[in-house]
């Protein structure tokens, strides 16, 4: 055997490849995570050559690389690289390709479909006529098909030609540090692990606000909107690692298991409870972006309020916020705790998941002094402004490739997960177009559209702003 491993990306010269994946890659090479004897075979249609392609993986690198660029550390990353240019939705290009890994002769393959869903099954079904080819294992990206039918047909295909226990469907937040931490939060401190549940916590908030807008993906973006692109999936996943049971262990099953129940136990949104559920935003020339359409009703913002039917959080509202172009780059869980009287400041715990990583909890004392004033006060941590932990963390791909390398499934999505959650998503945007919810418009840098506060505050969280 010349190689470990073969790592395809399929989409090598798309965006995600060149901001996301090779600086990933190369991270994990200087980080001896990548196995030595790895090649890494980059898929285009473009005509580039391994030299072409490697000048201009270097200037990616160079840009979005986790640990500073070095020049040596590139020299040996470039080694692992390969360009083949390939027209991949053409199945008769298959046999070549399967040439060139008679070539490589690698032990293990892994396939990434950096690419739309519609290229899926073409690349499977190309893959499958390749004989002598070692089993591999699939990364795919969400959406993982245009719609719900359309997914759930593309997933019985992929899994029955590779196994169920070969896809990886990669949740790029499931790969954030302070995601990951959110189950050691809840369950190693006692202070928080006792007071869990509805009884004591009187809302919870999460809140994923961006700065950008769609910039070049107005394509995908217009076709999905900010519900099915940020809340179904990554927003979704961490709502049910926050409200999930404990599990008896911290295996991949039963992690699954504790977050699908709480998915499963989400309440449908009734008619008449839609306008106090539900405020969709567009942002102001959203109309505007390359390839969205002028007349577009995609929502770039959402803000909602959701109730879990369980014994642990009946009654508890758990807002979700995201938005595009709202003047600041910030996501964060607020965990809100209930108050002994409503004179009361709730105590409040923050966990910042990025860009500041950390944990802010905030408690009512006495004024110092001679006053017998109550204020409020906080600790606040912050993770990553320690340079250690900054150097020590992994970016979310260099986490979840490496997982993938080492067949640990834990941190990736389940289908049965994906399929509740964009069930119950499709059925609120099926009740916002039958009631004909209005879209607010929002000025970009801006938090959101304004009837999105009124939401936010029916319990008088203004805290937040
Ligand atoms: C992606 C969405 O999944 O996540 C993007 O498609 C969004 O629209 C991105 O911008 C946010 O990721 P992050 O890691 O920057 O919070």
């Amino acid at each position: 055997m010349k190689y470990d491993i073969c790592i395809t990306i399929f989409g090598g010269t798309g965006d995600l490849t060149f901001r996301k994946l090779l600086p990933a890659l190369y991270t994990m090479s200087r980080t001896r995570k990548l196995p030595a004897r790895s090649k890494i075979l980059l898929i285009g249609r473009r005509d580039y050559d391994t030299a072409s392609y490697t000048a201009l993986a270097r200037d990616w690198i160079r840009k979005f690389s986790r640990l500073p660029y070095s020049e040596e550390s590139f020299e040996d990353f470039s080694g692992h690289l390969e360009y083949y240019r390939m027209d991949f939705s053409d199945g008769t290009a298959y046999e070549g390709l399967g040439q060139a890994y008679e070539a490589v002769q690698a032990a293990s393959h892994i396939f990434y479909f950096a690419v739309a869903p519609r290229f899926f099954s073409v690349i499977a079904a190309g893959l499958k006529t390749i004989s002598n080819l070692k089993e591999g294992k699939i990364i795919i990206e969400k959406p993982f098909g245009e719609t719900l039918s359309s997914a759930k047909e593309l997933n019985r295909q992929l899994e029955s030609c590779f196994g169920p226990e070969n896809i990886y469907r990669i949740d790029h937040y499931l790969g954030k540090e302070m995601i990951r931490n959110i189950q050691t939060i809840r369950f190693s401190n006692p202070v928080f692990a006792n007071a869990w549940n509805g009884k004591m916590i009187e809302a919870v908030e999460i809140s994923a606000l961006e700065d950008v807008g769609v910039e070049t993906r107005g394509g995908y973006y217009d076709a999905s909107g900010a519900l099915k692109d940020m809340v179904q999936n990554h927003l979704f996943q961490i709502l049910s690692i926050l409200a999930m049971e404990r599990p008896g262990a911290f295996t991949s099953e039963e992690m699954h298991a504790r977050q699908l129940e709480v998915l499963r136990a989400l309440k449908p949104v009734a008619p008449e409870d839609l306008e106090q559920s539900l405020i969709l935003g567009q942002y102001d020339g959203y109309r505007s972006e390359p390839l969205v359409s002028p007349d577009s009703g995609t929502e770039t913002y959402a803000c909602m309020r959701l109730f879990i039917d369980n014994d642990r959080w009946n009654g508890t509202p758990f807002y979700i916020r995201t938005g595009k172009k709202t003047g600041l780059r910030e996501t964060e869980v607020a965990v809100i705790f209930r108050r002994p009287d409503p004179e009361t400041e709730p105590d409040i715990l923050l966990i910042k998941i990025q860009p500041t990583e950390g944990i802010y909890l905030r408690f009512n004392i006495k004024r110092p002094g001679d006053s017998e004033e109550v204020i409020t006060a906080s600790m606040d941590f912050c993770q990553n402004c320690i340079l250690e932990n900054q150097v020590n963390t992994p970016e979310a791909y260099e986490r979840l490739l490496t997982a993938c390398i080492e067949g640990e499934r834990s941190w990736f999505s389940q289908w049965d997960q994906i399929e509740i959650s964009w069930n119950y998503i499709e059925q609120l945007k099926q009740l916002a177009a039958s009631r004909n919810l209005p879209l607010h418009p929002y000025l970009p840098g801006t938090r959101g559209p304004r009837e999105a506060e009124t939401l936010l505050n029916t319990f008088g969280h203004h805290w937040l702003e």
